[in-house]
């Protein structure tokens, strides 16, 4: 009995004195490992007579349970002491100012994502977000394109390898995947913006292999064209801070939109200078429509009960038309001469109340 009552102290004395959590383990294991001092012990309790073994059974029992739970407390308590350490180097002081000779420049196309979210945010809009890398389910089928049809082709797809299956990833080419995965997991009334990149295999003046756009998607059980094209005039002319825009309205085609539409903007042109909002030139600015009832029908709606409508813009585009940048390749080439001619302040936060932009 003595024996076991110094083993214990032993042990625990060694527990105790654990620097971390390598030193505890290797006392574990030499007091409870398959061949510990604790685990040998508890085996010749198979070797005891019957009486011995009454009394002998709780008392090594009792001192495994000890020790086990004493290595698991200094175990917490390292880990305790390992966090707050780490928790002391990693502190940032966060009272101390913004550096005056601060460098650095917010991009166009940052900016003019923050812009469009603080107008459609001050309409009840809220901002979804989803997946760069998407299935042929939602960048397509659930959109409304038959297999096989042409307009999966004039996306340009970026696709990856097969999977064992045959199925392929891709880069999504749009924003409107995001409109599939709110429908299928959000009940309507939905008033959402989704910013993010997109990706089509085209590179000139006016394209580049990602891009960025804003997709709209309003459902309700009211909804109609003329929401929409309300919707889209007062973001128009709240985007270019003009007090009247002239608009447009030209049928088009999308799949998963039903009727659909490309809203044109009046310009014209004087000089150098391009003044949006009058005159008798039409530039394209988003395309748009009602969501196709097979749309809503592949999300779990009711096309009986609920209607839409969406739309998706440019935001690249939208950029450069609002601060006359000519070249779209210009916005990747990370050239800090560029940003910092065309970047906004990090200070100057798009804000309807005192102006978008400053
Ligand atoms: N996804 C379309 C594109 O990338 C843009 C678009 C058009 C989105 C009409 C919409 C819409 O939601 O209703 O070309």
């Amino acid at each position: 009995m003595s024996d076991l009552k110094s083993l214990e102290t032993d042990l625990m004395a060694k527990i105790d004195a654990a620097g971390d959590g390598g030193a505890l383990e290797d006392i574990r294991v030499h007091a409870l490992g398959k061949k510990g001092v604790v685990s040998e012990r508890m085996k010749t309790l198979g070797k005891m007579s019957p009486e011995e073994r009454k009394e002998m059974g709780p008392v090594l029992n009792g001192l495994k349970t000890r020790i086990g739970e004493a290595i698991e407390a200094k175990k917490s308590a390292l880990e305790e002491a390992a966090l707050d350490a780490r928790l002391a180097t990693e502190k940032v002081d966060v009272t101390l100012p913004v550096r005056p000779e601060a460098k650095g420049k917010i991009h166009p196309v940052s900016q003019v994502t923050e812009e469009i979210v603080a107008i459609f945010s001050a309409m009840g809009f809220d901002v979804a977000e989803g997946p760069d890398i998407e299935d042929d389910f939602y960048n397509f089928t659930a959109l409304n394109f038959p297999e096989d049809h042409p307009a999966r082709d004039m996306h340009d797809t970026f696709f990856f390898e097969p999977k064992e299956d045959g199925s392929r990833r891709l880069l999504r080419t749009h924003t409107s995947p995001v409109q599939i995965r709110t429908m299928m997991s959000e009940k309507p009334p939905i008033r959402i913006i989704i910013p993010g990149r997109v990706y089509r295999c085209d590179s000139d003046q006016t394209h580049t292999p990602v891009f960025h756009q804003v997709e709209g998607l309003v459902i309700d059980r009211e909804s109609h064209m003329g929401h929409l094209k309300g919707t889209l005039e007062a973001f128009a002319k709240t985007y270019f801070e003009v007090d009247s825009v002239k608009t447009r309205f030209r049928p088009h085609f999308f799949p998963f939109t039903e009727p659909s539409a490309e809203m044109d903007i009046g310009y014209e042109r004087v000089g150098n200078e391009i003044r949006i909002g009058q005159g008798d030139d039409w530039m394209e600015i988003l395309g748009c429509g009602m969501v196709h009832p097979n749309v809503l029908k592949n999300c779990g709606l009711d096309p009986d009960e609920y209607q839409g409508f969406a739309w998706g813009m440019g935001v690249d585009r939208l950029a450069m038309l609002k601060y006359g940048i000519p070249d779209l390749r210009d916005f990747f080439a990370a050239d800090a001469r560029w940003l910092e001619h065309y970047g906004f302040d990090p200070l100057d936060q798009p804000n309807l109340a005192v102006g978008l932009s400053r």
